[in-house]
């Protein structure tokens, strides 16, 4: 794929839930060390659901439409169900990215883990992934096979 989607133009030219939470239950950021953008996701949880997650980036076209989607992707989701969410389901949220372009929807990926890792750090207790539970893996990490998770909306795609 060499050019954008109507949902990824979307989420670059709509997005959504930019800006942060404040106070965040967790607070996450990546960095797409090829390029230096970042991205930074800040959440709230409450019983054990993220209820906000909100996203700055400094990048690409790419990057802040990976963020808005994920944002999406990722709010009304279980910590367990969130930290599952892989570059994948972004992918598939924006109906696919430039192949030139798809590395930069780990950065989203990355920095979401990080906030729900934060979760975990800032309780003491295990938080998000429970006592003991595994840790969330880098996006980079390889991912086994299986359906991809479902937006609120997705524009041009019609998942609503
Ligand atoms: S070019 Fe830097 S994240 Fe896309």
């Amino acid at each position: 794929m060499n050019e954008y989607t109507a949902a990824a133009i979307d989420h670059f030219t709509s997005p959504r839930n930019v800006g942060a939470v404040d106070p965040p239950d967790g607070k996450g950021s990546d960095a797409n060390p090829s390029c230096g953008d970042r991205t930074t996701i800040t959440i709230r949880v409450d019983d054990g659901r993220v209820a906000e997650a909100r996203f700055r980036t400094f990048g690409c076209t790419a990057a802040i439409a990976s963020a808005s989607a994920l944002t999406e992707l990722a709010t009304g989701r279980s910590v367990e169900d969130a930290a599952a969410l892989a570059p994948f389901d972004v992918l598939h949220a924006l109906g696919g990215l430039p192949s030139r372009k798809e590395p930069c929807a780990l950065m989203a990926v990355g920095a979401l883990r990080a906030a729900l890792l934060d979760v975990r750090v800032r309780t003491g207790e295990g938080g998000a992934f429970g006592p003991g539970g595994p840790l969330p893996p880098h996006p980079t990490e390889p991912q086994g096979p299986r359906e991809p998770a479902q937006t609120k909306s997705a524009p041009g795609t019609g998942m609503r």
